[in-house]
């Protein structure tokens, strides 16, 4: 039973300038509610019920927007708005939720690093505060994952199939299929270029990992961009224990990318039964203004 989740949210955001210069990335609204809550949400769905939120100086919004406001609550119950109240206090009902500050931006790696004592010696969730995992029917990944590791231990990463072209954005595994979904992993590299990476699975956000991770981490040493990256850590971890990589059924949805930013909100939006008729009236429109879409552009 996994019941901790660590979610990194303390990167500066670079990508999403100048939307991110105040506020942090996480907090970027699709649809109706920041990117941030739908990953603690994903995790209080899966049955964790304590979270722990890295941040970094000038990113406390994300703990106001977590934390009780009683005046706020107060308000929206003199007013009758009982519903909105509901959505702000069911999340805080369902899990316990910290925070921690990441002293020096010293990449992913070190972030998660921050989370050692309140890991513990369980096996955790860790999911990036920046990446919405979109399912269409049960078990969402993060769920696919943990039976994963119910039915065979060890620790347990999500990945998916990318373009070649691609690879050089994410961490790569190397490894032995073992199912169809299910590949045991030998190997991890970070930010590979296209002709050296050892295949096109990509990391994708999500990781449950063994108290040793922590103790693969304590010893990595800063990696590609002179961070301490995860990967490297992971890439230890899988020579000591065993490492699955899980390939699940979804979408990513990776808000710090502007062009996925854009896709996230019109496909979350299609899924909002008030909006799905009007959204899809516009697209038909801007398909006939702009004329129809050059397949050979599409990001795959
Ligand atoms: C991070 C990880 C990378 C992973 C990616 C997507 O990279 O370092 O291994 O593939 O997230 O989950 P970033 O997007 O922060 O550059």
């Amino acid at each position: 039973m996994i019941r901790k989740a660590i979610i990194p949210a303390a990167g500066y955001g670079t990508r999403f300038l100048p939307a991110s210069k105040a506020i942090p990335k996480e907090l970027i609204p699709v649809v109706d509610k920041p990117t941030i809550q739908y990953v603690v949400e994903e995790a209080v769905a899966a049955g964790i019920n304590e979270i722990l939120i890295i941040i970094s100086r000038g990113k406390e919004a994300i703990c106001s927007h977590f934390n009780p406001d009683p005046v706020l609550e107060d308000l929206l119950r003199q007013k009758g708005r009982e519903s909105s109240l509901e959505t702000l206090k069911s999340l805080q009902e369902k899990a316990q939720i910290h925070f921690i500050y990441q002293e020096e931006m010293k990449g992913l790696g070190d972030a998660v690093l921050c989370a050692r004592d309140f890991a513990g010696q369980e096996t955790v969730a860790i999911l990036l505060g920046d990446t919405i995992l979109h399912h269409a029917s049960p078990p969402s990944p993060l769920e696919g994952m943990m039976e994963v590791h119910r039915n065979r231990g060890g620790s347990v990463i999500a990945v998916r199939r990318v373009p070649r072209q691609r690879v050089s954005q994410y961490g790569v595994i190397s490894g032995q299929p073992i199912d169809p979904r299910l590949t045991r992993i030998q190997g991890m590299v970070e930010k590979p270029k296209p002709e050296e990476a050892p295949s096109l699975l990509a990391v994708s956000a999500r990781y449950l990992v063994t108290p040793q991770l922590f103790e693969c981490l304590a010893d990595t040493l800063p990696g590609v961009g002179g961070e301490i990256q995860i990967t490297d850590a992971l890439d230890q971890l899988c020579r000591r224990e065993v490492v699955y990589g899980y390939e699940f059924d979804g979408i990513r949805l990776d808000i710090g990318n502007q062009l996925e930013y854009i896709k996230s909100n019109l496909m979350l939006g299609l899924h909002e039964p008030a909006m799905r008729e009007a959204l899809l009236q516009f697209m038909a429109e801007q398909v006939s203004i702009h004329g129809s879409a050059n397949p050979a552009a599409s990001e795959g």
